[in-house]
């Protein structure tokens, strides 16, 4: 069961892609060995109690939308202090990053299957993280497609309660126009400011998503947004 779905009708439009790539043998297999490590499942009612899946009290960094895994694992091995939570839909990127999790002997990684819109909103404590970090979302660029995109108001003031004060938001995007909804979605969002800098912004490392971005000729925007 799922409370994705409200009297019947989605409470979300999709803001991924389906049917992304396959599984692999090796991911199949980590997700059988190794998902119950890393893997965090609850219930359609739960409010998951993160303490009880990590061994230490740090810092939580919560990776939405990591894709394979990459620049998540990264982040965990330069800050082995820190709590570093991923959430992604994507079954091939959820057992790429087990795989890679398990591979580095990662202790501060957990991941979630979901819809990250859903797990903050219903399955997540309110003020828990320092920081939520959004990689290149999947941009939406067609017309009429806007209302796909991760970034809304509604996120932006459920991500608010998900973060302590003072936690931060940082998005990094390869296309203009989704940096400018971005800057335009905060901008009307209460109890958020700019920030120019983020000390997080020295562990962000290129995911094969950025270097095949930056290889067409994007330009990458990095945003980084403080609560109050
Ligand atoms: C363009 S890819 C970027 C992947 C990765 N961050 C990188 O830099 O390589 C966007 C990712 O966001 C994930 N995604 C999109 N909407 C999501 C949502 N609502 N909840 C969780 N993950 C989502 C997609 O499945 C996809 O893996």
């Amino acid at each position: 069961m799922s409370n994705l779905r409200q009297n019947g009708q989605l409470r979300w439009a999709p803001s991924f892609l389906r049917n992304r790539g396959k599984v692999t043998r090796a991911q199949k297999r980590a997700m059988r060995d190794w998902w119950p490590e890393y893997g965090i499942r609850f219930e359609f009612d739960e409010v998951i109690d993160l303490d009880s899946y990590y061994d230490f009290d740090g810092p939580l960094l919560i990776e939405i939308g990591f894709g394979m895994g990459d620049h998540l694992t990264h982040l965990a091995e330069s800050l082995p202090d820190h709590r570093i939570l991923g959430i992604e839909v994507h079954r091939p990127g959820l057992a790429a990053a087990t795989l890679k999790a398990h591979q580095s002997g990662l202790e501060n990684v957990r991941l979630i299957r979901g819809d990250a819109r859903l797990v903050l909103t219903d399955h997540l404590p309110q003020a828990i993280a320092s920081a939520i970090l959004i990689q290149f979302p999947d941009p939406w660029p067609k017309a009429g497609d806007e209302h796909r995109r991760l970034v809304q108001p509604e996120m932006v003031e459920t991500m608010a309660k998900t973060l302590l004060p003072g936690g931060q938001c940082l998005i990094t995007t390869d296309v203009d126009e989704y940096a400018d909804h971005c800057r335009a979605v905060f901008a009307g969002a209460r109890g958020w400011r700019e920030s120019k800098h983020s000390d997080l912004q020295a562990y962000r490392m290129e995911t094969l998503y950025e270097s095949k971005a930056k290889s067409a000729g994007s330009f990458v925007t990095d945003l980084c947004y403080q609560t109050d």
